[in-house]
């Protein structure tokens, strides 16, 4: 696996490339597109034709919005590649890519180059997305093909298909469509959505999809059955952190050099997979001698356990534990 510390990670090849990209506009006309662009997201969806319309559109969307989805879909390969150790996709299909987010996150995952394919209706997504990948050597034959979801979707065989923050645009039919070619095209695929309450509803569709499938859940959940989390009291989501751009701070004022990105995800494959004993659900809180650790466990049960300095290194590893990370189930 990649090390992220390492200077010339595919994640800071990506900072440099979209700082590039929106140098290459005037200030004033990148901020007009951002603002158009969080109108038009904030419309209804699905719509009958690609959001995305011209190269402004595209680039607002590469400098706003794609660290952010790159930073979710890393956390939750990151996630997934724990889950199935040793294993590394020798093929990549990317379905509502868009200027390509997740193979930039599947390149900061795993060592190597392979086949890469994006699919997207979106011809200047595309374009932006081949432009972008130019800066990194294992994206530089990625195929860039457009194509339009829905009941006509076919897909490759492929070792590994991500579907990011896309199901949000799609009809229910399409959606499920979408799941059913993914399922069908790999051994393992990673859908990632917005962390909210009607993104984790998408997610948990998908995931239901994939298990009717035939696959396993490998991430985050830590077992294949059914999600315990009752609809409308709760959500399942994770944050990963994000640098702002220039151009972030611009569009959204404030100083503030990061923002935590909210996502939901399901990691599935029909490979051997050893999921987390269980999974952090919520950021530790960390009190006097004692660390609250909500917990997603194995049993079907979300739970609160309290690990105290009493637990020796247990503690230590609870000081540490993040949002999002795998926990041991057994107390010492
Ligand atoms: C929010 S963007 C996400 C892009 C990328 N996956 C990421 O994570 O940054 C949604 C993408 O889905 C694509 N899309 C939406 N509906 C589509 C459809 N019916 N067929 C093909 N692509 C579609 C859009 O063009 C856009 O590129």
């Amino acid at each position: 696996m990649n090390d992220p510390a390492d200077p010339a990670a595919p994640a800071d090849t990506l900072r440099a490339a979209l700082a590039d990209l929106v140098d290459g506009l005037p200030p004033r006309q990148a901020a007009r597109a951002v603002e158009r662009l969080i109108a038009n997201y904030r419309g209804d969806t699905p719509t009958d034709a690609p959001i995305l319309r011209d190269r402004a559109d595209v680039v607002a969307y590469a400098a706003y919005r794609m660290p952010a989805t790159f930073a979710a879909v890393r956390s939750a390969l990151a996630a997934f590649a724990e889950a199935v150790p040793g294993w590394a996709p020798g093929s990549h299909v990317d379905v509502g890519g868009g200027t390509g987010a997740a193979t930039w996150a599947v390149s900061d995952t795993w060592d190597g180059e392979r086949p890469v394919t994006v699919l997207d209706w979106a011809e200047p997504a595309l374009a932006v997305g081949r432009e972008i990948a130019a800066s990194l050597p294992a994206l530089r034959d990625v195929r860039w093909q457009r194509s339009r979801i829905g009941t006509a979707l076919t897909v490759e065989s492929t070792d590994l298909v991500t579907v990011s923050y896309v199901l949000n645009e799609l009809t229910v039919a399409d959606r499920a469509a979408l799941v059913d070619t993914a399922a069908g095209a790999a051994p393992a695929v990673v859908i990632v959505e917005a962390g909210t309450p009607a993104g984790y509803a998408r997610v948990i569709e998908a995931r239901d999809r994939l298990i009717a499938a035939g696959f396993q859940v490998a991430a985050p959940c830590p077992h294949s059955a059914a999600c315990p989390i009752v609809p409308g009291t709760d959500w399942c989501h994770f944050a990963a952190r994000v640098s702002r751009s220039s151009l972030h701070r611009q569009v959204k004022g404030g100083s503030l050099a990061y923002e935590d990105e909210k996502f939901s995800y399901v990691a599935a494959t029909r490979l051997p997979v050893s999921p987390a004993p269980s999974r952090v659900v919520r950021r530790p809180q960390i009190r006097k001698g004692q660390v609250l650790l909500d917990l997603c466990e194995p049993d079907e049960q979300l739970r609160r356990r309290t690990v105290t300095k009493r637990h020796g290194d247990l503690y230590k590893a609870a000081r540490d534990a993040a949002w999002g990370d795998p926990w041991p189930t057994e107390e010492r």
